[in-house]
């Protein structure tokens, strides 16, 4: 059965306190909605509709950056979550198969929960997402019948038994597309806040005769964010999870409080992760690897037995093969280091290739920005970089060359030869004293004066 995925992003989020969309607030780097779409991505929905309103232009943008056949509705007004969801009927309405509505800031629903909730659907037209809650607050409460749902009643329209119940309405959806949509043609505003509800399809369900279920799923799964102080507790919560995860599939982390990871930090079985690394989006750690105490890493990636830190920086195309050694205060940005490519400090590489087990001298810079345009620096194999070589791109450095320390390389350098680019030494015996003697003379003359 084919899923659509309905993605409720269009409100601003006031209490945020932002000029910012909250959905494109940031959690494990990556913004709330990407958590939403990469919880229901097990599920592989053939379309996904994102409804936005406030910052609707870079709301879709971070949509499409995460799935580019992410569809985009308009939600002018915020009339209600049963309002938002009808903005999406023009291109589902007639979609066959299943329709999950989920909320843009809502983060942490599990693929395993969604996937419960299809199931379900084997029971029930209409399945919600609840959970007890600990202090149901706000939240719509869930009002069953026996092993059905009868209705979810909103907490501001609700007698007093009626919010005493704590099994809560986490807002998550499933129907099939048809359901959903016919239902929610039908909704009205006649409640309390005045707006259309999305939750009223439950009661509509039944009484057209279709049963409605509940699968019920662990608090925190629900938590959503409403605040800067949710989505730092969010974050915590995040870190938390991922640690532990890493943990569990064979990762070392020598100090796990201190590690923080992005939404997609892959890292395999066997690596060692030291204290004080900052994963940001887009890093692929393989087996064996280390990653030193106080690195940050984007947008790298890291193969198997390769060493990187501590102190080092890998930024986004930083693409390091297997066995090779980054030491510390590196700084590596779109360059492929090939196989035993030895960096060992205080270097900066940019724009560049190097070949197989070349060794880059301490303090070697790629001079890759003329302050208008990059330039490429390649480099071939098992060539030697000396150290404080600048290499004033775009330049090439041929298998088997070596480059003198301090120089600097505006020249390509054939295979095999030696490049030296800097002032001939000139030594002067005895000149050291004499030029001491003169200064301290000088400063004598001056205190007596
Ligand atoms: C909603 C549920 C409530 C549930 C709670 C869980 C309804 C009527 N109520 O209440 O039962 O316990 O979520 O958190 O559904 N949105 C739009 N357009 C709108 C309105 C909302 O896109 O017109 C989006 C919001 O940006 C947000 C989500 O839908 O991401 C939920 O809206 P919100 O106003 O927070 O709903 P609640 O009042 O919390
Ligand atoms: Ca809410």
């Amino acid at each position: 059965m084919p899923v659509s995925l309905i993605i409720l992003a269009a409100g601003q989020g006031t209490r945020m306190n932002s000029e910012r969309p909250k959905v494109l607030h940031k959690l494990a780097a990556a913004p709330l909605l990407h958590h939403a779409m990469a919880a229901a991505r097990a599920l592989d929905p053939a379309r996904t509709v994102v409804v936005a309103g406030h910052g609707a232009e870079a709301v879709a943008k971070s949509a499409r950056a995460f799935d580019e056949t992410a569809e985009i509705v308009l939600q002018d007004e915020q009339l209600g979550t049963g309002h938002a969801v009808a903005q999406a009927a023009p291109l589902l309405a007639d979609a066959p198969g299943e329709a999950i509505v989920l909320y843009g800031d809502t983060p942490f629903i599990r693929a395993e929960t969604l996937e419960a909730m299809l199931e379900a659907r084997a029971r029930h037209a209409v399945v919600v997402l609840g959970f007890e809650a600990r202090d149901p607050g706000r939240y719509g409460r869930l009002i069953l019948d026996g092993d059905s749902l009868a209705r979810i009643v909103e907490y501001k329209d609700a007698s007093d038994a009626e919010r005493a119940v704590t099994l809560c309405n986490s807002g998550v959806i499933c129907a099939s597309a048809k359901d959903l949509f016919t239902l929610v043609a039908d909704l009205s505003n006649d409640n309390a806040a005045g707006e259309y509800y999305l939750t009223d399809i439950v009661a509509l369900a039944r009484a057209r005769g279709l049963s409605a279920g509940v699968v019920i799923c662990d608090e925190a799964e629900t938590l959503g964010i409403n605040t800067r102080a949710q989505l730092a507790e969010a974050e915590a919560e995040f870190q938390r999870r991922a640690r532990a995860e890493a943990l569990e599939n064979g990762v070392t982390l020598t100090a796990p409080d201190t590690v923080f990871f992005a939404l997609d930090t892959f890292i395999g079985r066997d690596a060692v992760i030291g204290p004080n690394v900052i994963f940001g989006p887009g890093v692929t750690i393989e087996s064996e690897a280390e990653i030193k105490g106080f690195c940050h890493l984007e947008g790298a990636h890291v193969s198997r037995g390769a060493d990187v830190g501590p102190f080092a920086r890998l930024r986004p195309g930083a693409e390091l093969a297997e066995d090779v050694h980054v030491g510390n205060f590196v700084e590596i940005k779109n360059a492929i280091l090939d196989e035993g490519v030895k960096v060992g400090h205080l270097t900066y590489l940019g724009d560049a290739h190097i070949g197989e087990h070349t060794n880059i001298g301490a303090g070697t810079v790629t001079c890759n920005y003329d302050g208008v345009m990059k330039h490429r620096t390649v480099i071939g194999k098992r060539a030697f970089i000396g150290s404080d070589t600048m290499l004033v791109a775009p330049v090439t450095v041929g298998d088997g060359a070596l480059t003198g320390s301090g120089s600097v390389i505006t020249e390509d350098v054939p295979p095999e030869a030696v490049a030296i680019g800097r002032a001939r030494q000139v030594t002067k015996p005895g000149l050291a004293t004499k030029l001491m003697d003169k200064l301290r003379a000088l400063k004598a003359a001056k205190q007596k004066g």
